[in-house]
């Protein structure tokens, strides 16, 4: 596992990293992935990325990498990375924060955002048993992605796995990350197109995004984008990350097979200093 490292090359910087935790009851946690946890065994999730990570991190060699990790939830992959010898800054909301839920106006926003923050205090709980099972040197700070702060200082990669359809502006939450990194963008998705079809049919290999949230339905509350893989390339190359390729895998959602898209973009523009 990762040392202390950064901090010690930068004390200034320790104090947005949340304080740590302990957790070791797994009835106050809520699992987002499923893993095998040392002294616990296989805690299950709807998410199983187990025999996956290879295709869902783009293949990236991560070994000696600073890792800046967005939305990092239970933390598998980050306890993966970490395995894989990455220094891993996790990002997630805390019960501080709100998700940015989708505002419909037919609809009681607040007592749902409340049960959010219930919701997230148990998931942030699943990272920090995860942190001490693994015995884990990764550190996490909250936020919002969109203020996701400048003194973590600088990463050589970002991932941002099956997060940007959450995000009401993904371009902004990609430019608040990608201005720390200096050499790859990671880019998972979960196209949607139970929500989208009729927009998306014509136009997958095209720059497209389409706005999921429909009215009549009120739904996704969650969820705000289908992206096609081009608009994610068009967005990273905006950003300094021109070189980028894109492989395709199918994962493992609450049992069944589902079907999503990488794009790995590497910094062809140098961050200034
Ligand atoms: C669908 S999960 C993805 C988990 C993990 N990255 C993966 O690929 O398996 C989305 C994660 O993004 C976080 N998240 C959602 N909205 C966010 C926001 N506005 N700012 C920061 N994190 C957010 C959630 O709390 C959650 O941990």
């Amino acid at each position: 596992m990762a040392s202390q490292e950064t901090v010690e090359q930068a004390p200034e910087q320790a104090f947005v990293y949340a304080e740590p935790r302990v957790v070791t009851e797994l009835e106050e946690c809520y699992f987002y992935h499923s893993m095998e946890i040392p002294g616990y065994g296989l805690v299950e999730g709807p998410w199983d990325l187990r025999g996956g990570v290879d295709d869902y991190l783009g293949g990236v060699d991560l070994n000696g990498k600073r890792v800046l990790e967005v939305g990092t939830a239970s933390g598998f992959l980050c306890y993966t990375m970490e395995g894989r010898g990455a220094d891993v800054v996790a990002y997630d909301l805390s019960d501080e924060q709100s998700w940015d839920v989708v505002p419909y106006a037919q609809y009681d926003h607040a007592s749902f955002d409340s049960d959010r923050r219930e919701h997230l205090r148990k998931l942030n709980n699943s990272w920090w048993l995860g942190h001490g099972a693994f015995e884990s040197s990764a550190k996490v700070v909250y936020g919002t992605v969109y203020e996701i702060p400048e003194e973590i200082g600088r990463v050589q990669v970002a991932t941002y796995g099956n997060v940007l359809r959450h995000f009401r502006d993904p371009f902004l939450a990609l430019e608040r990350g990608l201005r720390l990194t200096t050499e790859t963008a990671i880019v998972t998705e979960n196209p949607s197109l139970r929500y989208s079809l009729p927009q998306m049919a014509a136009s997958l290999l095209k720059p497209n995004m389409a706005f999921l949230p429909n009215h009549e339905r009120m739904q996704p509350r969650e969820s705000w984008w289908h992206f096609t893989p081009a608009v994610i390339k068009q967005m990273l190359g905006v950003l300094g990350f021109e070189d980028t390729k894109v492989n395709y895998h199918v994962q493992r959602f609450a049992g069944k097979r589902k079907p999503l898209f990488t794009v790995v973009g590497r910094r062809t523009v140098p961050l200034s200093d």
